[in-house]
């Protein structure tokens, strides 16, 4: 008889790329393995991104890759701004430009928030949070949804997602989509997955490039403290779930 799964979080994977090229082809590699993984044991591949300078890096080599099964995905956003889809904050306007207008997800595969209710930012929240119950919930109830993969970027400040240091969204441990409208980082309204959402999904990458980053990584790898350090530090999802770091040289030296 095989041993229960532990639900100890694994340590985290640190792969360090000499240019931004190199790790945006290793990354796009990266994400079709979990993808082949994900489309082995169920029809979808659930993936989440975030904004910031990932997009770009993501997009670039993924585009190109051939025999992509695009129609089996499907997108969410680790945290969006709550503005209309075609301002220049949106973070689905920013993967728009990156990766969606480039290869065929099907539009309805991508869960956008409820332009309807931009006044309304718990609304919002609310709808966001109710496209991921229809998404993984299906027959069965489930405590929190798991994502077969969340890209995330991080701030100088160790922010991830719109997570912010000190601020009360850390506590949050019920629900599944978060709102704020005093992010620290303009746009100041914001929807953020949470905390019991990114611990439990199967892959968390973070992508930190360039030199404006060696200070927060060096931080990061160096003062892990998944308890009561920064809000990056604080993913590490339950086995078998794990974290990985994506960063080329500049963001390591
Ligand atoms: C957002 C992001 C945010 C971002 C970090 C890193 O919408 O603001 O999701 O969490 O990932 O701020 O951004 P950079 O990679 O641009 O520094």
């Amino acid at each position: 008889m095989s041993a229960p799964p532990s639900k100890e979080a694994t340590a985290p994977v640190l792969f360090g790329f000499p240019t931004t090229d190199n790790l945006s082809q290793a990354l796009a590699t990266f994400v079709l393995k979990a993808q082949d993984e994900a489309l082995k044991k169920q029809p979808t591949f659930r993936i989440a991104i975030s904004g910031g300078s990932l997009p770009k890096v993501l997009g670039k080599d993924l585009i190109g890759r051939d025999g992509v099964p695009w129609d089996k995905w499907e997108v969410f956003f680790a945290d969006e701004r709550v503005v209309p889809l075609d301002h220049e904050d949106s973070n689905f306007r920013l993967n728009d430009e990156h990766l969606f207008s480039h290869v065929p997800i099907p539009r309805q595969n991508i869960h956008v928030i409820d332009t309807s209710k931009l006044d309304d930012p718990e609304a919002v929240a609310d709808d966001y949070e109710k496209q991921l119950v229809a998404s993984f919930v299906g027959s069965s109830s489930i405590a929190f949804p798991r994502f077969d993969l969340v890209l995330l970027g991080i701030g100088p400040d160790g922010h991830t997602c719109s997570l912010f240091p000190g601020h009360a969204l850390l506590d949050e441990m019920d629900g599944w989509v978060a709102w704020l409208n005093d992010s620290p980082k303009p746009p100041p309204t914001r929807i953020t997955l949470t905390y019991p959402v990114l611990n439990h999904s199967l892959r968390v990458a973070f992508v930190s490039t360039g030199e404006g980053k060696q200070e927060i990584m060096k931080e990061v790898l160096d003062n892990p403290n998944p308890k009561e350090g920064l809000p990056s530090s604080r993913v590490r999802p339950i086995s078998p779930g794990r974290v990985f770091f994506f960063s080329d040289d500049a963001a390591l030296k």
